[in-house]
């Protein structure tokens, strides 16, 4: 990002705080009388907790990222594939404010992912429904904000649909914004900056071309000019130029520029550099709206013969399949969580992350973008409807500028990759995304079809599994790019070295794999040993939840991960570290705990890129081995405790040494934080790692002691886990037992509150051990501010203006609609007075639930204009100025849930006047 972004009218603010939730269905009175039925149906009248009225005081409250499937309880009745956890119906409201200033303005949300069949209310007006839980859609919500006052957001979410066979949780797990601009702006995802590489006498030049669509929302032509500069990453400005049009009132435009940049940085995966387009839109020489895209300077290329090239090298991709899922929080990843995820598998290696299979979270790119981390896109459905259409138009938009993004999938394994109706779908589609995004090849993740009419349409052949097939495709079609997108599907316990069906575990030797797959090894061979495919992407880098294949109950989880779903590395990872890096490694198991197994031969591995191994055990060799390419060592082992070491050897010299040794009982609890400072913004996390080690630090890997976890200072736990895909311990909570010596917790900062966070481990008959993060001050997102939902007295009666201070008992008959009017406070006619004088406010409000021995109740009037008086249950109450123009009036006998009415006299000089604000049962402590 540049240093500074350019002023202009445009605001993004965070929505990701102080939601209120509640999980299952609002039970609503239904209509039976004219007035109601006729009433319910109309715009804005949204129902049950729809209603802007609706109380939610009892409801939770939670940040986003939220996924409330993970909080529940796993239960055999629930799906499988789903991970055993109960999905079902929630709903989200909110109540905000939005400045008078915002007025006129383009106001809207963007939701970046909801799981799944989400509608959306603002102010009792639905807005929008939207199916996929997987791509991001956005709701324009001008006409029907509230500028000057209150509004309130209500979201109904319904995950009780799956989209897909794997644990896909259910709730608003990505973030929300909201984005203000002038009616004249740069459209949502309206900038596609594409490159071409020219070299003249030997130097290179980057061609940029720049298109951005411009919005005017205004009812008359608007002359503007688009300036688009180019920043490198150290907010340099490389090249620029701008241009004018005219945009007819209420239409779009599209400007087309052309710039280049001289010597241009590449992006790859060593250098991953950024530049920034920084478009600004001027009218009448002001800046009306500026925006920035960041995007990389590279070329990618499928070539039929030899697989796949970066920047005009060959690269092979040594790529996973991914879901979204983690321990501890399910789908909804903090942004760090995403981050973590990609450098441990840049960690292993790996150049290449797909998306399986479907669009990812907007942040998960950013991380590849900036890590150099290569990405196949996939879109959820194949379908050429005009919902599926958009869900795809809006996944190629966001995602286009990413460097990253090296290709498109349609789809993953459709019944119909090998009809031509399939065909005729994936015509329609790949039309679409060449429309948006003609510099990126279309591929299919296919499992059968290879040579029909639907791999005609394809730049790129997919290929899962199968290899013999990719031969045969490769012998009748040379002249066709092929990748693996999927393979493997191996499948292993962390820490588990036999089968054990009765546990749902699978050994960790890389010995085991489904049906249609191979083994690790086996198929990063066969994928070597054929130039023409383009490289492969394991199923997958990390567990999941759901398709415990080839298990079902007790277990929960998936088995296919190279790493698992905490993170921790299965033994595999050194397989794939050993052969897709080059750095010198060697890796040794099983772990060296075998009591009762003495004088059994045990199978020893060895992971490594050396060209000869030695084993020892206890100092006494038992032999050296050649290593072969792309392979693994084994030796048969007669057990006694003792320490087996492993030395690595190349050309001659030792390079690398790896040892498994028998270690003492669980004595300590060792906690390791991914990073032990964070950011204090409430969404940075610290991933925390406790292993059970013995007296001399070494981790036991066969404890499962339980680890209870306690955090002081501004933070929260938000997850634990083990990666045991048989645990059905939950993942919200502060204590876990170990699996395999190891266990976890999330550790999350709260907004704005910088400071020192402790994390304390205890272990029944261990000494407990802290930790001290550090939560470093920080820019925060600028964010929506909220209002305490629920608290609010909203229906209010307001009498017509009187001459003479009425009496505080005066009330409307029923039905009197003529000298008093309902008004919601906040927002419409409440405050404003049609001629100098005295209104009466009246409302019936329920106290909120609150501890009366250790909090006091008040009302808050946060806008009052002129002089006014509060009367509870017909007393009058004292009341004091409160800043920003608000009157407070203590409740001191009021009691939890007590039904009251409210009555404010209010003296009014001018047409503001009344209550202009929310009024708010406000809870102190004592
Ligand atoms: C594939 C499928 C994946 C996963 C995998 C397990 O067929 O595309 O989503 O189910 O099998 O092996």
């Amino acid at each position: 990002m540049s240093k500074k972004m350019v002023e202009s009218r445009r605001e993004r603010l965070s929505m990701d705080f102080d939601w209120r939730f509640l999980r299952g269905e609002v039970q609503q009175a239904a209509s039976h009388t004219h007035g109601e039925t006729y009433m319910s149906v109309k715009a804005g009248e949204g129902y049950g907790a729809a209603n802007p009225d609706f109380n939610d005081a009892e409801w939770r409250s939670v940040d986003l990222p939220h996924d409330w499937v993970v909080e529940g309880t796993f239960v055999p009745e629930a799906n499988m594939n789903h991970g055993f956890l109960p999905a079902g119906v929630g709903w989200y409201r909110k109540t905000f404010v939005l400045p008078a200033e915002d007025a006129g303005k383009r106001l809207w949300l963007e939701f970046d992912g909801i799981f799944r069949n989400a509608s959306v209310w603002l102010n009792g007006f639905l807005l929008r429904t939207h199916a996929c839980g997987y791509t991001s859609f956005d709701v324009d919500i001008s006409d029907v904000a509230n500028c000057g006052g209150e509004n309130v957001l209500a979201l109904k979410v319904d995950a009780s649909q799956f989209e897909g066979w794997w644990y896909e949780g259910g709730g608003i797990y990505r973030h929300v914004w909201l984005t203000k601009t002038d009616p004249l702006h740069i459209a949502r995802w309206g900038t596609f900056v594409t490159s071409a590489i020219a070299t003249r006498n030997g130097a290179s030049t980057a061609e940029l071309s720049i298109k951005t669509e411009v919005v005017n929302n205004s009812d008359h032509d608007v002359s503007c000019e688009l300036v688009s500069d180019i920043l490198d990453s150290e907010g340099r400005k490389v090249a620029g130029t701008s241009s004018k049009q005219t945009i007819p009132a209420g239409s779009r435009s599209e400007f087309e520029q052309q710039v280049s940049v001289d010597d241009p940085r590449l992006w790859s995966l060593e250098d991953p550099h950024l530049y920034t387009l920084q478009s600004v839109v001027k009218a009448a020489r002001k800046n009306v709206d500026a925006c920035e895209t960041t995007f990389g300077v590279r070329t990618v290329w499928f070539d039929a013969a030899s697989g796949f090239f970066l920047n005009g090298k060959p690269l092979k991709l040594k790529g996973t399949c991914n879901h979204q899922d983690h321990a501890g929080v399910g789908v909804a990843l903090p942004d760090r969580v995403n981050e973590f995820r990609i450098e441990r598998l840049k960690d292993m290696g790996s150049n290449a992350y797909r998306c399986a299979h479907n669009p990812p979270t907007p942040e998960l790119l950013d991380a590849c973008d900036r890590l150099g981390m290569l990405v196949m896109d996939e879109n959820r459905t194949l379908g050429s409807s005009p919902e599926v259409l958009a869900d795809l138009e809006s996944t190629i938009r966001r995602d286009r500028n990413h460097p990253s993004v090296i290709m498109w999938s349609l789809c993953n394994e459709e019944p119909h990759q090998e009809t031509t109706t399939g065909a005729h779908i994936v015509a329609t589609m790949k039309r679409l995304v060449k429309k948006l995004d003609p510099t990126r090849p279309v591929t299919m993740a296919m499992n059968g079809g290879w040579g029909s009419a639907t791999s005609k349409v394809l730049d790129v052949q997919g290929c899962n599994y199968f290899i013999d097939n990719c031969d045969n495709y490769h012998r009748q079609f040379p002249e066709h790019p092929i990748v693996g997108t999927e393979t493997a599907s191996a499948v292993s316990t962390r820490g588990i070295y036999q089968n054990d069906p009765a546990r749902g575990y699978l050994s960790a030797y890389d010995v085991n794999a489904v049906p249609w797959g191979a083994t690790a090894e086996k198929v990063w061979r066969q994928v070597t040993e054929r130039p023409f495919v383009s490289g492969e992407f394991v199923w997958t880098g990390f567990d999941y939840r759901g398709e415990p294949t080839p298990y079902q109950w007790p277990c929960i989880n998936s088995h296919f991960g190279i790493i698992d779903i905490c993170g921790f590395p299965k033994d595999t990872f050194y397989y794939y570290k050993a052969w897709w890096r080059n750095e010198p490694m060697l890796h040794l198991f099983p772990h060296w705990n075998w009591p009762g197994r003495e004088g059994q031969e045990i199978d020893v591995w060895c992971h490594g890129n050396c060209d000869q191994v030695e084993l020892f055990l206890d100092g006494v060799s038992l032999g050296r081995k050649e290593m072969q390419h792309n392979s693994h060592l084994e030796w048969k082992v007669k057990y006694e405790p003792g320490t087996l070491l492993a030395r690595g050897y190349r050309d001659g010299k030792e390079i690398a040494t790896a040892q498994s040794a028998t270690t003492g009982p669980a004595a300590g609890v060792r906690l390791c934080p991914d990073r032990l400072a964070i950011r204090a913004d409430g969404g940075d996390v610290s991933i925390v790692a406790a292993e059970i080690i013995d007296a001399e630090g070494r981790i036991v890997a066969v404890a499962d002691n339980e680890v209870r976890f306690r955090v002081s200072g501004d933070a929260a736990i938000i997850g634990v886990g083990n990666g045991d895909p048989s645990s059905h311990e939950p993942d919200k909570a502060t204590r876990r037992r170990a699996f395999g010596g190891r266990c976890m917790a999330i550790v999350q900062s709260k907004r704005g509150k910088p400071g020192v966070i402790t994390l304390e481990a205890e272990s029944t008959a261990l000494p407990p051990v802290r930790i001290v993060i550090e939560a470093q001050e920080c820019e925060l997102k600028p964010m929506v501010p909220s209002l305490p939902s629920g608290e609010l007295i909203r229906t209010w009666r307001m009498s017509l203006v009187a001459d003479a201070p009425p009496d505080a008992s005066w009330a409307p008959q029923d039905f009197d609609q003529n000298t008093w009017l309902t008004v919601k406070v906040g927002r419409g006619t409440a405050g404003t007075f049609a001629k100098p004088g005295w209104v009466l406010y009246r409302a019936q409000a329920a106290a909120p639930a609150f501890d009366a021995a250790r909090e006091k109740l008040s009302l808050r009037f946060h806008g009052i204009e002129g002089d006014a008086k509060v009367f509870v249950n017909g007393k009058s109450m004292k009341s004091t100025a409160g800043e920003g123009g608000a009157l407070v009036a203590p409740l001191p006998d009021a009691k939890p849930r007590e039904q009251m009415t409210v009555v404010a006299i209010v003296r009014g000089s001018g047409p503001r006047a009344g209550i202009t604000g929310p009024v708010a049962f406000e809870r102190t402590t004592r």
